[in-house]
């Protein structure tokens, strides 16, 4: 996919960094013992929809022909990239549908609400869910917005990585969770930009290896996904990201859900960092790596815990 560039990554920032600010990276002495590296952390959690993913829906709103901000979007996600459209639609004054399926927890239907969108739910799982979103962008004009092939999106999702590997050339591996792989496709697009040695490892939950497999075989797999990790549970490879990850991506790790709890706990303890699951997968990954080495880099994706992640941090937080 030519769209998919170091320059555009470069244009994509500067576009990003004109509405969020860089966001914060630091490490923690009790987070390096822990994983037995120097470890940097950098806070996406601290963006105002508390995940990196609002920075993809920034730019994507930002490249918008007028006659595509004058029709609305309309998108398909429960998660991050809903409150990431709904949040950048909002201040760009353009009108943005969310679907997402019927049983989606009524927080999440409030947050996008709350942020001004739409929410139309719709269709049992997400497959459905999206159908229903091609249907309500035919009937009624509307731009739709792909969440895992679109270049705006991908494009602003890597602008952590331009930050963060700006920042700290050193870092020697670079722990990246992966649901579509935009995260992912991003860091590699930045390590081979700015020429570093960086090895950029991704991160999927075994339970949900979609991802994993496509990059294994070289074909788009789909598989059911079954993890509480919400931002990790895609069940398709998608062509976009597999397309950078083929030539680009070092390894390729899965993680149990218990070891992306654990994680959790860690970031709660050792970094005073709340993390959702797929927030906390960065660190899931370096924890299991054996071939890890020297200095290590992940960003904490995301800080949207769901009340039985919180649960779940306290338990494993009092059993330590
Ligand atoms: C917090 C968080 N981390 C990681 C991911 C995975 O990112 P990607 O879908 O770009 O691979 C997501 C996806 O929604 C997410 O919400």
């Amino acid at each position: 996919m030519t769209d998919l560039t170091f320059d555009a990554v470069l244009e994509a920032h500067s576009r990003v960094s004109e509405v969020l600010p860089e966001t914060p990276t630091w490490t923690y002495p009790v987070l390096d013992a822990a994983v037995g590296s120097r470890v940097v952390v950098k806070h996406e959690n601290v963006q105002p929809t508390g995940a990196f993913k609002v920075r993809g829906g920034v730019n994507l709103l930002a490249s918008l022909a007028a006659d595509e901000r004058a029709a609305g979007l309309v998108t398909v996600s429960t998660g991050n990239h809903a409150q990431s459209i709904a949040w950048a639609s909002a201040r760009a004054g353009v009108a943005a549908t969310i679907v997402m399926p019927v049983g989606t927890c009524t927080n999440k239907v409030r947050a996008v609400e709350a942020l001004g969108a739409r929410a139309v739910l719709s269709g049992a799982d997400m497959t459905e869910a999206a159908a229903v979103a091609v249907s309500l962008a035919e009937a009624e004009g509307l731009r739709m917005v792909d969440p895992g092939n679109e270049p705006a999106i991908i494009l602003g999702h890597a602008t952590v990585y331009l930050e963060l590997l700006r920042s700290h050339p050193e870092i020697e591996t670079l722990y990246v969770p992966v649901g579509s792989g935009s995260g992912a496709a991003g860091a590699v697009l930045v390590r081979d930009g700015l020429g570093l040695p960086t090895r950029v490892v991704a991160v999927q939950a075994a339970g949900a290896p979609a991802g994993y497999r496509s990059w294994k075989s070289g074909t788009l797999e789909a598989v059911a996904p079954s993890t509480f990790a919400a931002g990790l549970a895609t069940g398709v490879g998608f062509a976009a990201t597999q397309a950078v990850l083929a030539d680009g991506l070092d390894d390729f790790l899965l993680v149990s859900d218990d070891e992306l709890r654990a994680a959790m706990a860690v970031m709660a303890t050792s970094a005073h960092t709340l993390c959702e699951g797929a927030g906390a997968a960065g660190l899931a990954g370096a924890l299991a790596d054996a071939a890890r080495p020297g200095v290590v880099g992940f960003a904490c994706t995301g800080g949207n815990a769901s009340r039985e992640e919180v649960a779940e941090i306290a338990r494993l937080g009092l059993a330590a």
